[in-house]
């Protein structure tokens, strides 16, 4: 006889089914003008990185010709090239940059500008030994690798403000320059431990807390005799420590970047046209500062994307997509991007023929509006002499220059209908780097990965809505129909109320694990879990436990594994609802309630007390989305395939990839223009990287 289960998994099917009609009119937007679009270019471009100081002047036009031929549009240079700029103290060379932007442009490919912050030249680190870093042992670190410079050291801030200031005089009105990029990649959020940034940090400490009496409360220093008696006292933490210290550690390193970063900012801003714009590129879920404030200044928001060893896995990259897109909720960059392999990896396996394009194309979907390789060619000497190309040491192209220039005259070819595109999302879900970093520093089990957490809601929520927003929990979050919050440590009061009112407006509010049991201090909070939100709530975590293997649970959404975490949950209130309950585990959990939910104004809050395995967590996506009323923005698509959707007013465009191994086929919701091959269809046929774009006006 079929189980409940069965039955249930029947009526989610056909409550799919039933949900699943596309969007007919695409979602009012938020009315954003689109920066990442640059007025007078395509709409979506692609482009290189390119280094014209390692070689002879003679070899530019070639390379030029070469880009111009794969229909690249972008050039980002200059980012390693201070000692060709600068070389020597106060003496700067820019003709030659002149000159390469010049050729560039007149092989119709726009620059883009990286301060060269990140390679200090051998003249200035050696005259000023101060602006290299000093590693947690003590040591300065030697010249010859890359961010050796000192992001709180005041000169080194002085160097860099003069060579971003000096850059934009000459270049901030050159037409043919569209943007900079601040320094290279942050340093990798390095930071030096002397005794500079000793005190930097005390007086950050003090600005922030007024008193020690303050300070010492929220750290709750009484514990093992950590009482400070004066700001000098306090160190820099290395390895464990007071998890309020480590927190704001992070926190002054956050600071620290972002300051480092404005500096070059107001450096150029003096002198640039307000045309040009200013990125960075950020690295997807790196976690060395909080992207959040980082990104605020910048005009938009680029990010690398590289795969290293294996293949891509399209919902996490989708995801670290959604997570850059979600900095400054808008569109962005893939400032660079894997030409095949990298040289840094465990393994630097190629991607197969076709992969490079299936993920360029994802980056459209999910809001890029440009994508670059990382690199043109190799300097034949240094580190990274053996990395993926487009051009070989002979200066001829490699096979995959092939794949980059199909993919480019493709982006040349539909740009057009991208413009003023951008992807729209009914479901949410809330990313924030105090809780990452708390969870971090006090994991409790090795086992428990907030970022494969989300990373596990992401693919069971998009699967259904075909669009997801990663945004701060912070975020103005109305319009939102479905807003997840997987191990959102760290809830404050206001941060409460923030997502109080969400749901008091009609929001659904759905808390993962280990949810709402900090304050902003990484202090615990005087109540259980979820903190501020147990009223709303009307149920509360009683105990938490580490898991040591799976345990069975139950109810509504099915029968499953409960693993690596499980939270035991208790009524409060009336009117809450018990959605699965643990079957026989510790003892202590046993028939204990795992996931509730409540109505709570117009809304609805909804807590999710384990990790669930992926069936329970796909059967979780149903019914959320269900019972939000989020609609799937295109339909059903084969296991395997991912469809993006942009949108502007009036039309809306899907971009479909087969990441399967096999051929899909993929019904149209109507009748569309696949904007690749010009004809309109009902179905389209993807072989495996296959990629379609269909127009829907
Ligand atoms: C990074 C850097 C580049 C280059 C590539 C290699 O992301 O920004 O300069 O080193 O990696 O993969």
């Amino acid at each position: 006889m079929p189980s409940s289960s069965f039955f249930r998994a029947v009526l989610y099917f056909l409550l799919f089914l039933f949900t699943a009609a596309p969007a007919e009119t695409p979602a009012p937007l938020r009315n954003k003008p689109i920066p990442t679009q640059i007025p007078g270019q395509n709409a979506i471009l692609m482009g290189v990185a390119w280094y014209p100081e390692q070689w002879p002047e003679s070899r530019w036009e070639e390379d030029l010709r070469l880009m111009e031929a794969a229909n690249l549009k972008v050039v980002r240079i200059t980012e390693f090239a201070w000692s060709r700029m600068e070389p020597s103290e106060g003496h700067y060379d820019f003709d030659w940059l002149e000159r390469a932007i010049g050729l560039a442009s007149k092989h119709h490919l726009v620059s883009v500008l990286g301060t060269p912050t990140a390679t200090p030249p051998a003249w200035l680190t050696q005259k000023y030994p101060d602006t290299l870093r000093v590693e947690p042992n003590g040591q300065r670190v030697a010249h010859g690798n890359r961010a050796h410079g000192s992001s709180t050291s005041p000169r080194y801030r002085e160097f860099c403000h003069r060579i971003a200031e000096q850059m934009a005089i000459r270049f901030g009105h050159n037409p043919n320059v569209v943007g900079w990029q601040i320094d290279n990649e942050y340093g990798y959020a390095q930071m030096s431990y002397d005794e500079i940034t000793r005190q930097q940090f005390q007086g950050w400490l003090k600005a922030k807390y007024g008193t020690l009496d303050h300070l010492n409360t929220h750290w709750s220093t009484s514990y093992w005799s950590q009482t400070y008696d004066n700001w000098e006292e306090i160190p820099i933490p290395v390895g464990e420590h007071n998890p309020g210290l480590m927190l704001d550690w992070k926190r002054f390193i956050t600071y620290t970047w972002t300051s480092y970063q404005q500096n070059q900012i107001d450096a150029i801003r003096e002198h640039a046209g307000p045309h040009q714009f200013i990125t960075g590129n950020l690295m997807g879920f790196f976690d060395g500062f909080d992207h959040y404030p980082i990104t605020g200044p910048l005009t938009f928001a680029s990010w690398d994307d590289y795969v290293g060893t294996g293949h891509v896995d399209s919902a996490y990259n989708g995801l670290a997509h959604d997570l850059t897109r979600g900095f400054k909720r808008q569109n962005f960059w893939v400032m660079e991007t894997q030409p095949g392999a990298v040289n840094w990896s465990s393994l630097n396996n190629f991607l197969n023929r076709g992969e490079a394009r299936a993920m360029a194309w994802q980056a459209i979907g999910h809001g890029a509006d440009d994508v670059n390789y990382w690199q043109w060619r190799s300097a034949l000497n240094g580190q990274e002499e053996i990395h993926g190309v487009l051009v070989g040491s002979d200066g001829t192209p490699v096979p995959f220059y092939n794949e980059v220039a199909q993919t480019a005259q493709e982006f040349a070819k539909v740009e057009d209908v991208f413009r003023g595109t951008q992807p729209v999302s009914e479901v949410a879900l809330l990313y924030s780097y105090d809780s990452h970093w708390a969870i971090q520093f006090q994991r409790h089990t090795e086992k428990y990965d907030d970022i494969k957490l989300l990373t596990s809601y992401y693919r069971a929520l998009r699967q259904l809505s075909q669009s997801v927003d990663v945004v701060s929990a912070y975020a103005p979050l109305e319009g939102y129909k479905l807003v997840a919050a997987p191990s959102l440590n760290v809830l404050p009061k206001d941060l409460a109320d923030h997502l109080l009112e969400y749901v008091r407006n009609g929001g659904h509010l759905a808390l993962g694990p280990r949810s709402g049991m900090k304050d902003e201090f990484n202090a615990l909070l005087p109540q259980r879990q979820p903190g501020f939100l147990v009223d709303a709530l009307g149920a509360r975590v009683e105990q938490y436990y580490a898991l040591e293997k799976d345990f069975p649970v139950s109810g509504a959404w099915g029968d499953g594994q409960a693993s690596i975490w499980a939270e035991q949950l208790k009524s409060q209130a009336p009117g809450e609802e018990v959605l699965l309950r643990y079957g026989r585990s510790n003892g202590w959990l046993d028939e204990q309630p795992s996931v509730t939910t409540r109505a709570f104004g117009k809304g609805r809050i909804t807590y999710i007390g384990a990790v669930l395995d992926d069936k329970l967590m796909a059967s979780a996506a149903e019914w959320m989305t269900h019972k939000s009323g989020v609609t799937p923005v295109f339909g059903p698509v084969p296991d395997g395939v991912e469809v993006s959707r942009r949108v502007s007013a009036g039309k809306q465009i899907f971009i479909l990839i087969n990441f399967a191994q096999e051929n899909r086929r993929v019904a149209l919701p109507r009748s569309m223009k696949l904007l690749l091959d010009g004809k309109w269809a009902d179905s389209v046929d993807l072989t495996p990287y296959g990629v379609a774009i269909a127009l829907d006006r």
